[in-house]
Protein backbone atom coordinates (compact mmCIF):
# COMPACT_ATOMS: atom_id res chain seq x y z
CA UNK A 1 0.00 0.00 0.00
CA UNK A 2 1.18 3.53 -0.23
CA UNK A 3 1.23 5.74 1.89
CA UNK A 4 3.40 8.48 0.26
CA UNK A 5 2.57 12.36 1.16
CA UNK A 6 3.38 14.55 -2.24
CA UNK A 7 1.65 17.78 -2.85
CA UNK A 8 0.12 16.93 -5.79
CA UNK A 9 -1.93 14.20 -3.12
CA UNK A 10 -2.69 17.14 -0.74
CA UNK A 11 -6.24 17.11 -1.65
CA UNK A 12 -6.54 18.61 2.12
CA UNK A 13 -6.30 22.02 0.73
CA UNK A 14 -9.67 22.19 -0.84
CA UNK A 15 -10.98 19.69 2.02
CA UNK A 16 -11.26 22.90 4.20
CA UNK A 17 -14.08 24.84 3.94
CA UNK A 18 -17.20 22.86 2.80
CA UNK A 19 -16.02 20.30 0.61
CA UNK A 20 -18.03 19.30 -2.51
CA UNK A 21 -18.84 15.92 -2.61
CA UNK A 22 -20.36 13.50 -5.52
CA UNK A 23 -21.96 10.13 -4.89
CA UNK A 24 -22.82 7.06 -7.43
CA UNK A 25 -24.74 4.41 -6.34
CA UNK A 26 -24.60 0.46 -7.69
CA UNK A 27 -26.31 -2.28 -6.73
CA UNK A 28 -29.51 -3.06 -4.87
CA UNK A 29 -31.66 -0.75 -2.92
CA UNK A 30 -29.82 -1.40 0.69
CA UNK A 31 -27.14 0.23 -1.02
CA UNK A 32 -29.46 3.35 -2.22
CA UNK A 33 -30.48 3.61 1.31
CA UNK A 34 -27.11 3.51 2.67
CA UNK A 35 -26.05 6.44 0.39
CA UNK A 36 -28.90 8.29 1.79
CA UNK A 37 -27.03 7.74 5.33
CA UNK A 38 -23.62 8.76 3.98
CA UNK A 39 -24.74 12.33 2.63
CA UNK A 40 -26.43 12.58 6.33
CA UNK A 41 -23.12 11.82 7.49
CA UNK A 42 -21.03 13.88 5.20
CA UNK A 43 -22.99 16.76 5.47
CA UNK A 44 -23.49 16.96 9.28
CA UNK A 45 -19.53 17.25 9.15
CA UNK A 46 -19.48 19.89 6.67
CA UNK A 47 -18.95 18.57 3.15
CA UNK A 48 -21.84 19.75 0.60
CA UNK A 49 -23.28 17.52 -1.92
CA UNK A 50 -23.11 18.31 -5.68
CA UNK A 51 -24.45 16.52 -8.51
CA UNK A 52 -21.50 17.04 -10.38
CA UNK A 53 -18.82 14.73 -10.48
CA UNK A 54 -16.67 17.12 -12.53
CA UNK A 55 -16.95 19.72 -9.32
CA UNK A 56 -16.27 17.64 -6.98
CA UNK A 57 -13.30 17.37 -4.44
CA UNK A 58 -14.21 13.83 -3.39
CA UNK A 59 -15.73 11.41 -5.48
CA UNK A 60 -17.60 8.12 -3.85
CA UNK A 61 -18.74 5.05 -5.68
CA UNK A 62 -20.99 3.20 -3.42
CA UNK A 63 -20.62 -0.44 -4.96
CA UNK A 64 -22.00 -4.08 -5.27
CA UNK A 65 -20.14 -7.42 -5.64
CA UNK A 66 -22.96 -9.31 -6.60
CA UNK A 67 -22.08 -10.40 -9.86
CA UNK A 68 -18.73 -10.44 -11.45
CA UNK A 69 -20.17 -7.56 -14.26
CA UNK A 70 -21.59 -5.84 -11.41
CA UNK A 71 -17.40 -5.37 -10.06
CA UNK A 72 -16.49 -4.58 -13.84
CA UNK A 73 -19.01 -1.93 -14.32
CA UNK A 74 -17.36 -0.65 -10.90
CA UNK A 75 -13.54 -0.76 -12.43
CA UNK A 76 -15.06 0.54 -15.57
CA UNK A 77 -15.87 3.95 -13.91
CA UNK A 78 -13.19 4.20 -11.98
CA UNK A 79 -10.62 4.36 -14.83
CA UNK A 80 -12.96 7.47 -15.72
CA UNK A 81 -12.04 9.13 -11.98
CA UNK A 82 -8.36 8.17 -12.92
CA UNK A 83 -8.33 10.39 -16.09
CA UNK A 84 -10.53 13.32 -13.48
CA UNK A 85 -7.57 12.40 -11.18
CA UNK A 86 -5.23 14.03 -13.74
CA UNK A 87 -6.44 16.78 -14.51
CA UNK A 88 -7.17 17.59 -10.61
CA UNK A 89 -5.01 16.13 -8.80
CA UNK A 90 -6.43 17.04 -5.46
CA UNK A 91 -9.47 15.01 -5.78
CA UNK A 92 -10.00 12.20 -3.63
CA UNK A 93 -11.69 8.74 -5.00
CA UNK A 94 -13.69 6.80 -2.50
CA UNK A 95 -15.04 3.41 -2.91
CA UNK A 96 -17.74 2.44 -0.35
CA UNK A 97 -19.95 -0.41 0.04
CA UNK A 98 -19.89 -4.40 -0.51
CA UNK A 99 -17.00 -3.91 -2.99
CA UNK A 100 -14.82 -2.18 -0.93
CA UNK A 101 -15.51 -4.85 1.99
CA UNK A 102 -14.94 -8.17 -0.21
CA UNK A 103 -11.36 -7.00 -1.57
CA UNK A 104 -10.82 -4.85 1.59
CA UNK A 105 -7.00 -3.41 1.41
CA UNK A 106 -5.95 -6.04 -1.71
CA UNK A 107 -8.51 -3.37 -3.56
CA UNK A 108 -6.32 -0.38 -2.35
CA UNK A 109 -3.34 -2.34 -3.63
CA UNK A 110 -4.97 -3.23 -7.08
CA UNK A 111 -6.44 0.41 -7.82
CA UNK A 112 -3.70 3.25 -7.06
CA UNK A 113 -6.33 5.73 -8.08
CA UNK A 114 -8.71 4.98 -4.71
CA UNK A 115 -7.82 7.09 -2.18
CA UNK A 116 -10.30 5.14 0.30
CA UNK A 117 -12.34 2.47 1.11
CA UNK A 118 -14.88 2.10 3.66
CA UNK A 119 -17.44 -0.98 4.00
CA UNK A 120 -21.20 -0.78 5.16
CA UNK A 121 -21.10 -0.74 8.65
CA UNK A 122 -17.82 2.25 8.76
CA UNK A 123 -19.75 5.15 7.24
CA UNK A 124 -19.81 6.95 10.57
CA UNK A 125 -15.99 6.75 10.21
CA UNK A 126 -15.74 8.55 7.19
CA UNK A 127 -15.16 11.97 7.11
CA UNK A 128 -12.07 10.57 9.41
CA UNK A 129 -11.11 8.46 6.39
CA UNK A 130 -11.40 11.21 4.45
CA UNK A 131 -8.92 13.20 6.12
CA UNK A 132 -6.37 10.69 5.70
CA UNK A 133 -6.69 10.19 2.53
CA UNK A 134 -6.17 14.12 1.93
CA UNK A 135 -3.16 14.10 3.54
CA UNK A 136 -2.15 11.78 1.09
CA UNK A 137 -2.57 8.43 3.38
CA UNK A 138 -4.69 5.52 1.15
CA UNK A 139 -7.33 5.21 4.10
CA UNK A 140 -9.78 2.19 5.02
CA UNK A 141 -12.59 0.70 7.71
CA UNK A 142 -14.06 -2.53 6.30
CA UNK A 143 -14.52 -3.89 10.16
CA UNK A 144 -18.40 -5.17 9.85
CA UNK A 145 -19.98 -4.75 12.81
CA UNK A 146 -22.84 -6.84 15.11
CA UNK A 147 -24.70 -4.00 16.09
CA UNK A 148 -24.53 -0.79 13.41
CA UNK A 149 -28.07 0.10 12.00
CA UNK A 150 -27.53 3.72 11.65
CA UNK A 151 -30.79 3.70 13.40
CA UNK A 152 -30.73 7.42 14.82
CA UNK A 153 -28.84 8.92 11.39
CA UNK A 154 -32.02 10.65 9.40
CA UNK A 155 -30.74 9.44 5.84
CA UNK A 156 -30.71 12.46 3.47
CA UNK A 157 -33.60 11.12 0.37
CA UNK A 158 -32.67 11.69 -3.23
CA UNK A 159 -36.12 10.77 -4.19
CA UNK A 160 -36.77 14.57 -5.91
CA UNK A 161 -40.39 13.93 -6.13
CA UNK A 162 -40.70 13.14 -2.63
CA UNK A 163 -43.17 10.42 -3.50
CA UNK A 164 -41.66 7.20 -2.21
CA UNK A 165 -38.89 6.68 0.50
CA UNK A 166 -36.74 3.71 1.45
CA UNK A 167 -36.60 2.69 4.94
CA UNK A 168 -33.91 0.27 5.83
CA UNK A 169 -35.22 -2.06 8.78
CA UNK A 170 -32.42 -4.52 9.09
CA UNK A 171 -28.60 -5.18 7.88
CA UNK A 172 -26.81 -7.97 7.11
CA UNK A 173 -27.80 -11.18 6.21
CA UNK A 174 -27.39 -15.29 7.81
CA UNK A 175 -28.92 -17.45 5.16
CA UNK A 176 -26.00 -18.27 3.40
CA UNK A 177 -26.93 -19.43 0.25
CA UNK A 178 -24.17 -20.73 -1.62
CA UNK A 179 -23.83 -18.83 -4.51
CA UNK A 180 -24.25 -15.54 -2.68
CA UNK A 181 -21.14 -12.84 -1.52
CA UNK A 182 -23.92 -10.75 0.73
CA UNK A 183 -23.52 -13.14 3.82
CA UNK A 184 -19.60 -11.98 3.44
CA UNK A 185 -20.05 -8.17 2.60
CA UNK A 186 -22.73 -7.19 4.96
CA UNK A 187 -22.22 -9.13 7.86
CA UNK A 188 -24.87 -10.64 9.86
CA UNK A 189 -28.12 -10.20 10.12
CA UNK A 190 -29.43 -7.02 12.88
CA UNK A 191 -32.67 -5.55 13.69
CA UNK A 192 -32.89 -1.90 14.16
CA UNK A 193 -35.33 -0.80 16.85
CA UNK A 194 -38.99 -0.55 15.83
CA UNK A 195 -39.49 3.26 17.89
CA UNK A 196 -36.61 5.04 14.95
CA UNK A 197 -38.00 3.05 12.59
CA UNK A 198 -41.58 4.40 13.19
CA UNK A 199 -40.42 7.72 14.36
CA UNK A 200 -38.87 7.79 10.95
CA UNK A 201 -41.73 6.52 9.13
CA UNK A 202 -43.95 9.68 10.73
CA UNK A 203 -41.12 12.08 10.21
CA UNK A 204 -41.17 10.85 6.05
CA UNK A 205 -44.79 11.20 6.17
CA UNK A 206 -44.81 14.39 7.67
CA UNK A 207 -42.78 15.90 5.42
CA UNK A 208 -44.87 14.79 2.08
CA UNK A 209 -43.80 11.52 1.15
CA UNK A 210 -46.76 8.92 0.66
CA UNK A 211 -44.87 5.85 0.24
CA UNK A 212 -42.29 3.80 2.57
CA UNK A 213 -40.38 0.85 1.42
CA UNK A 214 -39.38 -1.32 4.40
CA UNK A 215 -35.85 -2.76 3.48
CA UNK A 216 -33.53 -5.65 4.51
CA UNK A 217 -31.95 -8.35 2.53
CA UNK A 218 -34.03 -10.83 4.66
CA UNK A 219 -36.91 -8.59 5.55
CA UNK A 220 -39.14 -10.90 7.29
CA UNK A 221 -36.76 -12.07 9.54
CA UNK A 222 -37.17 -8.77 11.46
CA UNK A 223 -37.08 -9.03 15.02
CA UNK A 224 -36.27 -6.76 17.86
CA UNK A 225 -37.05 -7.93 21.75
CA UNK A 226 -37.37 -4.91 23.85
CA UNK A 227 -35.91 -5.09 27.54
CA UNK A 228 -38.59 -6.51 29.63
CA UNK A 229 -41.15 -6.20 26.30
CA UNK A 230 -42.42 -9.10 24.07
CA UNK A 231 -40.44 -9.52 20.99
CA UNK A 232 -41.94 -7.51 17.41
CA UNK A 233 -41.59 -9.64 14.73
CA UNK A 234 -42.06 -8.42 11.08
CA UNK A 235 -45.85 -8.69 11.07
CA UNK A 236 -46.25 -6.58 14.23
CA UNK A 237 -43.67 -3.78 12.83
CA UNK A 238 -45.87 -3.39 9.49
CA UNK A 239 -48.98 -3.53 11.20
CA UNK A 240 -47.40 -0.27 13.34
CA UNK A 241 -45.94 1.38 10.66
CA UNK A 242 -49.45 0.87 8.24
CA UNK A 243 -51.31 2.58 11.26
CA UNK A 244 -49.28 5.69 10.87
CA UNK A 245 -52.25 6.66 8.06
CA UNK A 246 -54.42 4.99 5.65
CA UNK A 247 -52.83 7.20 3.05
CA UNK A 248 -49.07 5.66 3.77
CA UNK A 249 -48.16 3.14 1.42
CA UNK A 250 -46.17 0.48 2.61
CA UNK A 251 -44.13 -1.78 0.57
CA UNK A 252 -41.16 -4.61 1.77
CA UNK A 253 -38.24 -6.24 0.55
CA UNK A 254 -36.96 -8.70 -0.09
CA UNK A 255 -38.63 -11.84 1.27
CA UNK A 256 -37.07 -15.11 1.64
CA UNK A 257 -39.86 -17.96 0.93
CA UNK A 258 -39.14 -19.40 4.43
CA UNK A 259 -40.00 -16.72 6.61
CA UNK A 260 -43.35 -15.08 4.63
CA UNK A 261 -45.86 -16.49 7.46
CA UNK A 262 -49.30 -16.62 7.27
CA UNK A 263 -49.52 -14.31 9.60
CA UNK A 264 -48.25 -11.81 7.64
CA UNK A 265 -50.53 -12.68 4.62
CA UNK A 266 -53.46 -12.14 6.66
CA UNK A 267 -52.10 -8.88 7.78
CA UNK A 268 -51.19 -7.68 4.58
CA UNK A 269 -54.80 -8.77 3.33
CA UNK A 270 -56.64 -6.77 6.24
CA UNK A 271 -54.45 -3.34 5.47
CA UNK A 272 -55.57 -1.44 2.22
CA UNK A 273 -52.25 0.90 2.57
CA UNK A 274 -50.27 -2.53 2.54
CA UNK A 275 -49.36 -2.87 -0.87
CA UNK A 276 -50.04 -6.30 -2.54
CA UNK A 277 -46.85 -7.05 -4.11
CA UNK A 278 -44.66 -9.68 -3.02
CA UNK A 279 -41.33 -10.96 -4.46
CA UNK A 280 -40.53 -14.01 -3.68
CA UNK A 281 -37.26 -15.09 -5.04
CA UNK A 282 -37.12 -18.49 -5.76
CA UNK A 283 -33.53 -19.21 -7.44
CA UNK A 284 -34.38 -22.29 -9.35
CA UNK A 285 -37.83 -24.73 -9.83
CA UNK A 286 -35.71 -27.89 -9.02
CA UNK A 287 -35.35 -28.98 -5.51
CA UNK A 288 -32.59 -30.76 -6.02
CA UNK A 289 -30.76 -27.15 -7.37
CA UNK A 290 -32.52 -25.48 -4.46
CA UNK A 291 -30.64 -28.11 -1.59
CA UNK A 292 -27.60 -27.15 -3.28
CA UNK A 293 -27.77 -23.62 -3.35
CA UNK A 294 -28.46 -24.09 0.48
CA UNK A 295 -32.19 -21.96 -0.35
CA UNK A 296 -33.78 -23.77 3.10
CA UNK A 297 -37.07 -24.92 0.98
CA UNK A 298 -37.53 -27.04 -2.04
CA UNK A 299 -40.19 -26.69 -5.13
CA UNK A 300 -42.92 -28.14 -3.06
CA UNK A 301 -42.61 -25.47 0.13
CA UNK A 302 -41.93 -22.68 -2.50
CA UNK A 303 -45.22 -23.66 -3.85
CA UNK A 304 -47.53 -24.23 -1.28
CA UNK A 305 -45.97 -20.56 0.05
CA UNK A 306 -47.58 -19.33 -3.22
CA UNK A 307 -50.78 -21.23 -2.79
CA UNK A 308 -50.98 -19.47 0.52
CA UNK A 309 -50.78 -15.83 -1.37
CA UNK A 310 -53.07 -16.96 -3.51
CA UNK A 311 -55.57 -17.89 -1.26
CA UNK A 312 -55.12 -15.00 1.14
CA UNK A 313 -54.34 -12.24 -1.18
CA UNK A 314 -55.92 -12.86 -4.62
CA UNK A 315 -54.97 -9.60 -6.35
CA UNK A 316 -51.30 -9.64 -4.81
CA UNK A 317 -48.71 -9.49 -8.12
CA UNK A 318 -46.14 -12.37 -7.35
CA UNK A 319 -42.23 -11.60 -8.53
CA UNK A 320 -39.34 -13.19 -8.12
CA UNK A 321 -35.42 -13.84 -9.41
CA UNK A 322 -34.19 -16.70 -11.17
CA UNK A 323 -30.23 -18.11 -11.18
CA UNK A 324 -30.00 -19.87 -14.17
CA UNK A 325 -26.74 -22.24 -14.72
CA UNK A 326 -25.95 -22.70 -11.25
CA UNK A 327 -23.44 -26.00 -10.67
CA UNK A 328 -24.50 -29.09 -12.32
CA UNK A 329 -27.52 -27.72 -13.16
CA UNK A 330 -28.89 -30.18 -16.10
CA UNK A 331 -31.62 -29.91 -18.76
CA UNK A 332 -34.52 -31.31 -16.49
CA UNK A 333 -33.39 -29.03 -13.92
CA UNK A 334 -33.61 -25.42 -16.04
CA UNK A 335 -37.16 -26.81 -17.52
CA UNK A 336 -38.54 -27.51 -13.79
CA UNK A 337 -37.66 -23.73 -13.47
CA UNK A 338 -39.92 -23.50 -16.87
CA UNK A 339 -42.79 -24.96 -15.18
CA UNK A 340 -42.34 -23.70 -11.91
CA UNK A 341 -43.03 -19.86 -13.75
CA UNK A 342 -45.99 -21.32 -15.85
CA UNK A 343 -47.47 -22.71 -12.55
CA UNK A 344 -47.07 -19.79 -10.58
CA UNK A 345 -47.39 -16.95 -13.67
CA UNK A 346 -45.52 -14.35 -12.32
CA UNK A 347 -46.16 -10.88 -12.95
CA UNK A 348 -42.58 -9.74 -12.81
CA UNK A 349 -38.91 -10.59 -12.36
CA UNK A 350 -35.11 -10.56 -12.46
CA UNK A 351 -33.03 -13.07 -14.25
CA UNK A 352 -29.73 -13.68 -13.88
CA UNK A 353 -27.11 -16.27 -15.19
CA UNK A 354 -25.04 -17.79 -12.55
CA UNK A 355 -21.42 -15.63 -11.34
CA UNK A 356 -19.37 -17.32 -9.39
CA UNK A 357 -18.34 -15.06 -6.74
CA UNK A 358 -15.24 -15.73 -4.46
CA UNK A 359 -14.99 -17.24 -0.86
CA UNK A 360 -18.36 -18.14 -1.26
CA UNK A 361 -19.88 -22.10 -0.67
CA UNK A 362 -20.12 -22.98 -4.33
CA UNK A 363 -16.60 -21.33 -4.92
CA UNK A 364 -15.29 -23.06 -2.65
CA UNK A 365 -16.88 -26.54 -3.18
CA UNK A 366 -18.77 -26.19 -5.89
CA UNK A 367 -17.43 -26.58 -9.68
CA UNK A 368 -18.63 -23.66 -11.99
CA UNK A 369 -19.04 -26.32 -14.79
CA UNK A 370 -21.77 -25.10 -16.79
CA UNK A 371 -20.93 -23.52 -20.06
CA UNK A 372 -21.25 -19.96 -20.62
CA UNK A 373 -23.28 -20.96 -24.24
CA UNK A 374 -25.27 -22.70 -22.11
CA UNK A 375 -26.24 -20.53 -19.16
CA UNK A 376 -26.37 -18.02 -22.40
CA UNK A 377 -29.30 -19.94 -24.23
CA UNK A 378 -31.07 -21.18 -20.97
CA UNK A 379 -31.37 -17.49 -19.56
CA UNK A 380 -32.98 -16.63 -23.42
CA UNK A 381 -35.59 -19.09 -22.38
CA UNK A 382 -36.12 -18.00 -19.33
CA UNK A 383 -36.52 -14.42 -20.03
CA UNK A 384 -38.88 -15.36 -23.20
CA UNK A 385 -41.28 -16.89 -21.12
CA UNK A 386 -41.29 -13.85 -18.58
CA UNK A 387 -41.68 -11.64 -21.38
CA UNK A 388 -44.33 -13.55 -22.14
CA UNK A 389 -46.46 -13.90 -18.84
CA UNK A 390 -45.71 -10.21 -17.68
CA UNK A 391 -47.64 -9.74 -21.11
CA UNK A 392 -50.21 -11.49 -20.45
CA UNK A 393 -50.56 -10.35 -16.74
CA UNK A 394 -50.98 -6.85 -17.97
CA UNK A 395 -53.62 -8.15 -20.56
CA UNK A 396 -55.74 -9.14 -17.61
CA UNK A 397 -55.50 -5.61 -15.98
CA UNK A 398 -57.21 -4.11 -19.19
CA UNK A 399 -60.77 -2.50 -18.29
CA UNK A 400 -60.11 -2.96 -14.65
CA UNK A 401 -59.58 0.13 -12.38
CA UNK A 402 -56.73 0.87 -9.87
CA UNK A 403 -55.66 2.81 -7.29
CA UNK A 404 -52.46 4.80 -8.69
CA UNK A 405 -50.06 6.56 -6.63
CA UNK A 406 -48.51 9.30 -8.97
CA UNK A 407 -44.33 9.49 -8.59
CA UNK A 408 -43.73 11.71 -11.78
CA UNK A 409 -43.73 12.68 -15.36
CA UNK A 410 -43.87 9.78 -17.77
CA UNK A 411 -40.44 10.16 -19.39
CA UNK A 412 -42.05 10.05 -22.95
CA UNK A 413 -44.03 12.91 -23.01
CA UNK A 414 -44.65 16.33 -20.74
CA UNK A 415 -48.22 15.60 -20.91
CA UNK A 416 -48.32 12.26 -18.86
CA UNK A 417 -47.69 11.35 -15.80
CA UNK A 418 -47.02 8.09 -14.23
CA UNK A 419 -47.62 6.19 -11.05
CA UNK A 420 -47.80 2.21 -9.75
CA UNK A 421 -50.49 0.58 -8.87
CA UNK A 422 -50.43 -1.20 -5.06
CA UNK A 423 -49.67 -4.42 -7.12
CA UNK A 424 -46.33 -2.25 -8.00
CA UNK A 425 -47.18 -1.90 -12.01
CA UNK A 426 -46.39 1.02 -13.92
CA UNK A 427 -49.34 3.41 -15.22
CA UNK A 428 -49.14 5.87 -17.67
CA UNK A 429 -51.80 8.39 -18.21
CA UNK A 430 -52.81 12.13 -19.31
CA UNK A 431 -51.89 14.78 -16.73
CA UNK A 432 -54.83 16.63 -15.76
CA UNK A 433 -54.87 18.96 -12.81
CA UNK A 434 -52.83 16.00 -10.48
CA UNK A 435 -49.46 15.80 -9.21
CA UNK A 436 -46.52 13.78 -7.94
CA UNK A 437 -47.84 12.09 -4.43
CA UNK A 438 -52.38 12.66 -5.81
CA UNK A 439 -54.21 8.84 -5.62
CA UNK A 440 -55.97 8.53 -8.69
CA UNK A 441 -58.45 6.11 -9.83
CA UNK A 442 -57.00 4.65 -13.27
CA UNK A 443 -58.94 2.31 -15.82
CA UNK A 444 -56.57 0.43 -17.82
CA UNK A 445 -57.05 0.93 -21.63
CA UNK A 446 -53.99 -0.77 -23.12
CA UNK A 447 -50.44 -1.51 -22.25
CA UNK A 448 -46.82 -1.00 -23.66
CA UNK A 449 -44.42 -3.65 -22.96
CA UNK A 450 -43.07 -1.61 -20.48
CA UNK A 451 -45.76 -0.19 -18.52
CA UNK A 452 -49.49 0.12 -18.16
CA UNK A 453 -51.90 2.86 -20.10
CA UNK A 454 -54.50 4.22 -18.06
CA UNK A 455 -57.21 7.10 -17.87
CA UNK A 456 -58.52 8.51 -14.82
CA UNK A 457 -61.75 7.59 -13.79
N1 LIG B 1 -31.57 -10.90 -0.24
C1 LIG B 1 -32.24 -10.96 -1.44
C2 LIG B 1 -31.47 -10.41 -2.63
C3 LIG B 1 -30.10 -10.87 -2.86
S1 LIG B 1 -29.27 -10.31 -4.25
C4 LIG B 1 -32.70 -12.35 -1.62
O1 LIG B 1 -32.28 -13.23 -0.95
O2 LIG B 1 -33.54 -12.57 -2.46
C5 LIG B 1 -30.47 -10.30 -5.52
C6 LIG B 1 -30.45 -11.48 -6.43
O3 LIG B 1 -29.22 -11.62 -7.08
C7 LIG B 1 -30.66 -12.82 -5.76
O4 LIG B 1 -31.99 -13.06 -5.43
C8 LIG B 1 -30.14 -13.76 -6.81
O5 LIG B 1 -31.14 -14.11 -7.73
C9 LIG B 1 -29.08 -12.95 -7.52
N2 LIG B 1 -27.73 -13.44 -7.21
C10 LIG B 1 -27.14 -13.47 -6.00
N3 LIG B 1 -25.90 -14.01 -6.11
C11 LIG B 1 -25.73 -14.33 -7.42
C12 LIG B 1 -24.67 -14.94 -8.15
N4 LIG B 1 -23.55 -15.33 -7.57
N5 LIG B 1 -24.84 -15.09 -9.50
C13 LIG B 1 -25.98 -14.71 -10.10
N6 LIG B 1 -27.00 -14.13 -9.45
C14 LIG B 1 -26.89 -13.94 -8.12
FE1 LIG C 1 -27.82 -13.70 -0.47
FE2 LIG C 1 -29.40 -15.67 0.24
FE3 LIG C 1 -28.94 -13.68 1.94
FE4 LIG C 1 -30.41 -13.24 -0.22
S1 LIG C 1 -30.94 -14.61 1.45
S2 LIG C 1 -28.75 -11.97 0.55
S3 LIG C 1 -29.47 -14.57 -1.74
S4 LIG C 1 -27.45 -15.17 1.21
FE1 LIG D 1 -24.88 -5.75 -4.32
FE2 LIG D 1 -24.22 -5.50 -1.82
FE3 LIG D 1 -26.72 -5.13 -2.58
S1 LIG D 1 -23.46 -7.02 -3.20
S2 LIG D 1 -26.92 -6.48 -4.31
S3 LIG D 1 -25.01 -3.90 -3.16
S4 LIG D 1 -26.02 -6.04 -0.70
Amino acid sequence: MENIINSANLGIDSLVGNPKFYIETYGCQMNVSDSEVVVSILQRNGFQLTNSSKEADLILINTCSIRDNAEQRIRGRLNVFKQFKKKKPSLLVGVIGCMAERLKEKFLEEEKSVDLIAGPDSYRDLPKLVKSAGYGFQASNVLLSFEETYADISPVRFEENKVSAFISIMRGCNNMCAYCVVPYTRGSERSRDPESILNETREIFNSGFSEVTLLGQNVNSYSWKPDGGNQINFTKLIERVAKISPLLRVRFATSHPKDISDDLLHTIALYPNICKSIHLPVQSGSSRILKLMNRKYDREGYLERIEAIKKTIPECSISTDIITGFCTETEEDHKETLSLMNFVNYDFAYMFKYSERPGTYAERHLKDDIQEEIKGRRLTEIINLQNKLSLQSKQMDVGKTFEVLVEGTSKKSKDELFGRTTQNKVVVFPKGELKPGDYLNAEITGFTSATLKGKVV
